[in-house]
């Protein structure tokens, strides 16, 4: 069906904290070492966020950066969407706050959650809007605080996440560019595997729930790991597939940065080489759905992206949930 406009990225920007948990810190936390970590991985290092700073910080800092690089009012802004499974809280969604922090008196806000496919999810769900003519300027933020939810004396978990935000903005583009395609998908039976159980509606917080760490992050990691690298593979392979493509035509692939095991299983379903991805997994660890647009922001910054170029995203992460887009890079 043919669309009456095409959504691109038209700017992109990312925001880390300054501090650094490293391999070497988590050593004298819990029983690991630098090398399980590294060989198991591919994390050396991830960001923390300080105490007493939300999400919200996230995605503020890295909208000032995307603002001042679009010289861009924020009145213009049509909608705000914040996918992120670490909300400052449980309402109001971080998306309003980070609308009043920003001065965005124009745009509606609203919260996405799906996990590591946070941000591909928010990307096509924002892009439809700019797709049928409703709106021009669309804000879509990929940000989690992944340390305010793990169990620092967990080994199993603690070593795999970090902190961060990548946002981008969406607007109206030529019909040849922009975004192209999706899949996305969602599979619940996967909730068993991977999930923090407490302060939703079902386990209010409690005393109990608490003394259970039922606020933290529950993983089999073995079967994540199961999940994850056939469905990322297959999900990427099957966008390729139906768009007269092969690996060699992709410019950048940037996938879901959980472990670097996975990539490289998807990289190999592809047949592409480790150099066409963009990986930073070994700096900055899994930070769910700040993966995608951190990763793309630092690709576009480090000069490895320009007009034309076929760009391929791909994810998997808690639901089950897992997805690929692809686009053309519009500037
Ligand atoms: C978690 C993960 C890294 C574990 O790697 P793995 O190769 O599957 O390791 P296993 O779970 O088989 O554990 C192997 C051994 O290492 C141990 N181990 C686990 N964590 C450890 C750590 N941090 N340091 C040292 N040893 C550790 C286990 O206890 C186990 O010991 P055992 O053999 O004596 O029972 C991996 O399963 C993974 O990345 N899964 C996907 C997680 C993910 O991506 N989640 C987010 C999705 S978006």
């Amino acid at each position: 069906m043919k669309k009456p406009f095409s959504a691109a990225i038209t700017g992109i920007s990312h925001y880390l904290p300054e501090q650094r948990l490293t391999n070497a810190d988590l050593e004298k936390m819990v029983e690991t070492n630098d090398e399980w970590i590294r060989s198991r991985t591919g994390i050396a290092e991830r960001r923390i966020l300080e105490d007493g700073k939300g999400t919200s910080y996230l995605v503020n800092k890295a909208m000032d950066i995307l603002l001042e690089q679009k010289s861009l009012d924020p009145k213009d802004i049509d909608l705000i969407i914040v996918a992120t499974i670490t909300p400052d809280m449980i309402f109001p969604a971080t998306a309003c706050l980070v609308q009043e922090y920003l001065g965005a008196k124009n745009a509606w806000a609203f919260d996405l959650s799906a996990a590591c496919c946070g941000f591909l999810y928010a990307l096509v769900v924002g892009a439809q809007f700019v797709e049928t003519g409703a709106h021009k300027k669309v804000a879509v933020i990929g940000a989690d605080k992944m340390s305010s939810v793990v169990d620092y004396t967990d080994r199993e978990t603690c070593i795999l996440f970090g902190d961060g935000a990548g946002a981008v903005l969406l607007e109206p583009a030529e019909e040849n560019m922009g975004l192209h395609d999706f899949i996305l998908h969602a599979d619940g039976s996967g909730k068993k595997h991977l999930n923090q159980l407490g302060g939703g509606s079902l386990h209010p917080a409690t005393h109990e729930t608490v003394d259970q760490k039922l606020h933290y992050i529950r993983q089999q990691g073995r079967e994540v790991f199961r999940f994850a690298v056939p469905s990322m593979a297959e999900v990427s392979a099957q966008i390729l597939e139906r768009n007269g493509l092969v690996g060699k035509d992709i410019d950048l692939f940037v996938p879901h940065q959980a472990n670097k095991r996975i990539i490289d299983g998807t990289l190999k379903r592809l047949n592409l080489p480790e150099e066409r991805a963009a990986i930073n997994i070994d700096r900055y660890a899994n930070t769910a759905a700040g993966t995608i647009p951190i990763a793309l922001s630092e690709a576009v910054e480090q000069g490895r992206v320009k007009r034309g170029d076929t760009i391929l995203l791909a994810s998997a992460g808690a639901g089950y949930t897992w997805g690929s887009a692809l686009l053309t890079w519009a500037y």
